[in-house]
């Protein structure tokens, strides 16, 4: 990698914002990217709340200015889980393919991925991804999409003009 892209981090956990519960997918999250070449700016633990959530993407995006939000929980079926909704908010466009893909590699390890409503989006410069909230479902999600990620952020950033026929 040419450069080192930022990242904030958002797990979305009521226990785990009441310190009921360790919070093992935001520490995944953390170590796939930097092993990956990322550098982890920000790293916070949310109540399942959408407003919350979404000021904290708003900030990260505008003004952070990371280059990638990955979040971790809520995007289930449960009434409190409000990750997408909380993204949706405050997305300028949509990348469902991220979304997509992660979903479609996951079906093959467990039918249950069909259960996670998480999306991708982007806000300004900002790719914003939702993964699920568990570490063995972030795992799965994140490494199997982390590679595409370098190039999607270029092209968003116009880093990189053209796509690599490959
Ligand atoms: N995706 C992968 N790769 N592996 C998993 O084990 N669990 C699913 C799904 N996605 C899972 C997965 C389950 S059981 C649920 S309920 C949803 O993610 C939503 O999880 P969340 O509400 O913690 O975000």
């Amino acid at each position: 990698m040419s450069e080192k892209f930022k990242v904030g981090i958002v797990t979305a956990s009521d226990k785990g914002f009441a310190g009921e519960r360790e919070d093992l997918s935001g520490k995944e999250i953390e170590r796939i990217v930097t092993e990956a070449g990322y550098q982890v700016v920000s790293y916070k633990v949310l109540p399942d709340d959408k407003e919350m959530l979404s000021a904290e993407l708003v900030h990260l995006c505008d003004e952070e200015k990371v280059d990638l939000v990955l979040t971790t929980g809520g995007t289930g079926l449960s009434p409190r889980d409000n990750t997408p909704e909380a993204t949706m908010a405050v997305a300028t466009k949509a990348v469902p393919g991220i979304s997509e893909a992660m979903r479609a590699y996951s079906m093959t390890v467990t039918k249950r991925a069909m259960l996670s409503r998480g999306v991708s989006v982007m806000r300004g410069t900002t790719l914003i991804i939702n993964l699920p909230g568990s570490k063995k479902a972030v795992n799965e999600s994140l490494t199997y999409i982390i590679d595409e990620l370098d190039h999607a952020i270029k092209i968003m950033k116009e880093l990189d003009g053209e796509c690599a026929r490959s």
